[in-house]
Formats: C-alpha cells, structure tokens, sequence
C-alpha cells in the first residue's frame, strides 16, 4: 500500500471541484449543447459554499476576523448553509438572518449545521415563497442591528470581492479546464451577481469572444432597463429588482434574458424528469434561458449553466407538486 492520497482535512475541502456534464436528452429537439455545471453537488448543496469558503478565509488572511468572533450573513439560506458550513468546521458562531419567504427546508439546514436563524417577516402584501426587494431591506436592517449589537464580522456577499474571487478562482477556471475552453456563451441567474461577474471575468480573460448573459425574472428585469411589472416571483436566490449589482462590471454583459417562473419550474421537472438532475428553481430558469439562446442567437452553438441548488430545497414549495 502506498500513502493516503484520497482523505480530506474536513467538508471545506470538499467544497468545489464539481462535475460539468451535457444535457443531451433536454437539448434533443433544438440545434446545440447545454454543459451543466453540477454545483449542487457541494457540502451545503448549493454553489454558495464555494464564497462561505472564500470570504471567510479572505477574511482571515486579511486579519478582518478574529477567533471565535461572529459571522453574521443576510442570505437567501444558500450562502447562510455554506457559512454555517464553514464556521462551523472552523468554529466561529454563525447567525443567519433570513426572511421568512424562503423556503424552510433552508432554516432548518441551517439550524442543524450549528447556525443561529433569524428569521424576518415579509412587507405586508409579499407572498411566502416569492421574496421582494422590499423584503430584503427588512432583512437588511435587521442584519446590521445584529453586527452593530455582536460587534459581529459581517460576510457581506452583495459587497465582497470573494464572493467575485470564488469564481474567478475556482468555478471558471474548473468550467475551462472541464471543456477545454470549447464553449461559446454562458448564462446566469443573478442574485449578488458574484456568480456571474467570476466566471465571466475568467472566461473573457481566456477568450473575450465568449458570450456572458444575465438571467433576470420575466417583469423583474431592472438590470435590462425593464420596468418592473412583478416585483414578486418563484426564483428564489435572485431577482431582487435592485437596479444596480456593485459586483457586476457591465462590460462583461453582452446581454439580458429573461425566464418566467412557469418556464423555470417547468425546466427544473424536466431536468429530474429527462436528466436525472434535480436542481432548484433558478437551475431552471439558468437552463430556460439557455435554451431560449439555443433557439435564437446562440444556434448550433454551446452554452454553459450552473446548476446552483438542490431540489431538495425545495420540497415544500409548488415546484414538486
Ligand atoms: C439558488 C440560488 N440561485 C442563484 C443565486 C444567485 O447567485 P449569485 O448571488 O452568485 O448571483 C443564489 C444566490 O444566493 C441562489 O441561492
């Protein structure tokens, strides 16, 4: 027997490092491929483990962080799973604040894994499950009290640039390693836009010429110039109306699609159904809008999508039913 080389230190190394693999069967109609990225194959289940990891030791080696000082995040429950991931192996007391329009399965994976869930009542007139803008400036508030009251570190996913450098660094380059660079566009579903902005920055470096868009709800497309018709959808993660995303260089758009909750929820059932692959809400809408390329101006061409969450988040919404 030779030396262990297959034994992680502990589930942070396991974050990352997913598998890209082609949607052939949903793809089998129209003239090109769709590469998913299978990001909910992470620790927490979803891509936002990749920038828990990131800020916090972006946070660390730049001395902002101190021993079991702590984290406080405003998150949709993904980013809040992979802190609660991250601190807790590292052992930081973590607290999530949440709004209670996300779905639950969230608070009670973040609750198991250690963290402190505060959850935020919607604005009169939201629906539970379709979280607003104006539901996140409650959420925001509500966070900022906590770190002015714990002299807490806030994470701060719509500001960092670790939330950008996690994509940059590893989920791009991954994708150009995976592919060979063989691909010709690529579309995202913004929330902070981190996503999108690294894995657009590292595919420009390589190859200006491939095509970076972003994904916004049907009537909540501020980022297009649209005016907003329907502040309120299914997507979760994303789509918050919020005219400007401090993460996104908008050189790096070369344009904006848009996905109705009905196309994305049913692309997400046809992914589990046809594919094997069962993802969230904004998977769907991410492979919608490929498709949509696929029939317009990315004919014969390939585009890639990151499949961002686990549909088992989702199990007590309408997606499944
Ligand atoms: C399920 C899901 N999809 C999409 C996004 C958006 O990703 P980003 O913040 O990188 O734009 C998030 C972010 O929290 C998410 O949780």
């Amino acid at each position: 027997m030779g030396r262990a080389t297959g034994i992680l230190p502990s589930a942070i190394e396991a974050i990352g490092d997913t598998p890209l693999l082609e949607l052939s069967r949903l793809t089998r109609d129209v003239d090109g491929r769709i590469l998913a990225k299978l990001e909910y194959l992470n620790p927490g289940f979803s891509k936002k483990d990749r920038i828990a990891r990131q800020m916090i030791e972006d946070a660390e080696a730049q001395g902002q962080l101190r021993p079991g000082q702590t984290v406080v995040e405003l998150t949709s429950g993904n980013t809040g799973t992979g802190l609660a991931i991250v601190c807790g192996v590292k052992g930081y007391p973590f607290v999530a604040v949440m709004s209670r329009g996300n779905s639950m399965e969230r608070a009670r994976m973040m609750a198991a894994l250690g963290a402190e869930v505060v959850l935020v009542e919607q604005s009169p007139g939201s629906v539970p499950g379709q979280v607003s803008g104006g539901d996140l400036e409650l959420v925001e508030r509500e966070a900022q009290r906590i770190v002015r009251d714990r002299r807490a570190f806030r994470a701060d996913q719509f500001h960092r640039q670790g939330n950008v450098r996690a994509h940059e660094q590893h989920t791009g380059p991954e994708i150009l390693a995976q592919t060979g660079g063989a691909f010709h566009a690529f579309c995202d579903f913004a929330g902070t836009g981190g996503s999108f902005a690294g894995c657009a920055a590292a595919f420009k470096k390589y190859d200006p010429h491939i095509r970076c868009y972003l994904v916004e709800p049907e009537g909540a497309a501020v980022l297009a110039g649209l005016p907003v018709t329907q502040p309120n959808h299914s997507i979760q993660g994303g789509g918050y109306s919020m005219p400007h995303l401090p993460l996104v260089r908008p050189d790096q758009v070369d344009g904006y699609l848009q996905v109705s909750d009905q196309e994305a929820m049913a692309v997400a059932r046809r992914l589990a159904r046809e594919e094997g692959i069962f993802a969230g809400f904004s998977s769907g809408a991410n492979v919608a809008a490929a498709l949509q390329l696929l029939q317009g101006e990315c004919r014969g061409q390939t585009v890639v999508v990151l499949l961002n969450d686990s549909g088992l988040k989702y199990l007590s919404t309408d997606l499944w039913i």
